[in-house]
C-alpha cells in the first residue's frame, strides 16, 4: 500500500509575492512537488517513523525559485520533519548535505480520529537564514504548515 500523507506549506507568503512581481521571477516544481491553490505546495510523504504522533515523516519534491538574472537561486528539497511532542525542526536537501532551515511549534497534533499536525511559530535557523542569502534574520518567520497522513497508512505501516 503506497503512503498517503502530504506537507502543505507555502514557504512564506512574502516571498512568493516578491518572485513573483519579479519580471524574470519563476517558481520551478519538481520530483512530485505541486500546488494546491490557496493552500501551498504540496510534498508527498515518502517515508515516515511515527509512533504516538513523535517521529519523523520525510517528503519528496522540490520547488525552485529563480530571479534577478540567475542571482536569486533558491532550492527547497526533499523536506524532512522532525516532530516532537510540541515541537519540531525541518530538514532540507541542499547542495552540502541535509540541512536544518528552521524549528517550529505544533499547535495541533494526531488525535485517534485524524492523523494531522499543524505547525506555527516557524522560525529560521542559521542555515535557514544562509539559504535566503541573509535577506532574512535567524528566527525570521516562515509560514505555518500541515502534514497529514491517511490513519489507513499509519495503521498499515506503524501498527503491529
Ligand atoms: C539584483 C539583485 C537584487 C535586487 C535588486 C533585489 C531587490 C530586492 C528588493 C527591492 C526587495 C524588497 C525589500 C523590501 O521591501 O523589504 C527584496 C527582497 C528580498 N530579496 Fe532581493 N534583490 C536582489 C537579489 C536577491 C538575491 C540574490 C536573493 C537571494 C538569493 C534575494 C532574496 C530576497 C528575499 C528573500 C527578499 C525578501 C522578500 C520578502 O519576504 O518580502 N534577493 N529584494
Amino acid at each position: 500500500m503506497p503512503l498517503e500523507g502530504r506537507l502543505t506549506w507555502a514557504i512564506r507568503a512574502s516571498f512568493l509575492d516578491y518572485i513573483a512581481a519579479l519580471s524574470d521571477g519563476r517558481a520551478v516544481l519538481s520530483d512530485g512537488a505541486r500546488v494546491t491553490p490557496g493552500e501551498g505546495i504540496v510534498f508527498p510523504v515518502r517515508d515516515a517513523d511515527v509512533s504516538g504522533g513523535v517521529g519523523r515523516v520525510s517528503t519528496r519534491g522540490a520547488v525552485r525559485f529563480f530571479g534577478h538574472g540567475g542571482a536569486l537561486d533558491i532550492r527547497i528539497a526533499d523536506p524532512e520533519l522532525e516532530l516532537g511532542d510540541s515541537s519540531g525542526s525541518i530538514t532540507v536537501e541542499s547542495p552540502a548535505g541535509p540541512s536544518v532551515i528552521a524549528r517550529f511549534a505544533l499547535v495541533a497534533r494526531p488525535t485517534a480520529a485524524e492523523m494531522r499536525w499543524l505547525a506555527h511559530d516557524v522560525g529560521l535557523t542559521e542555515a535557514g537564514a544562509d539559504l535566503f542569502s541573509r535577506v532574512y534574520r535567524p528566527g525570521e518567520p516562515l509560514d505555518p504548515f500541515t502534514v497529514t497522513m491517511s490513519a489507513d497508512t499509519v495503521a498499515h505501516r506503524f501498527l503491529p
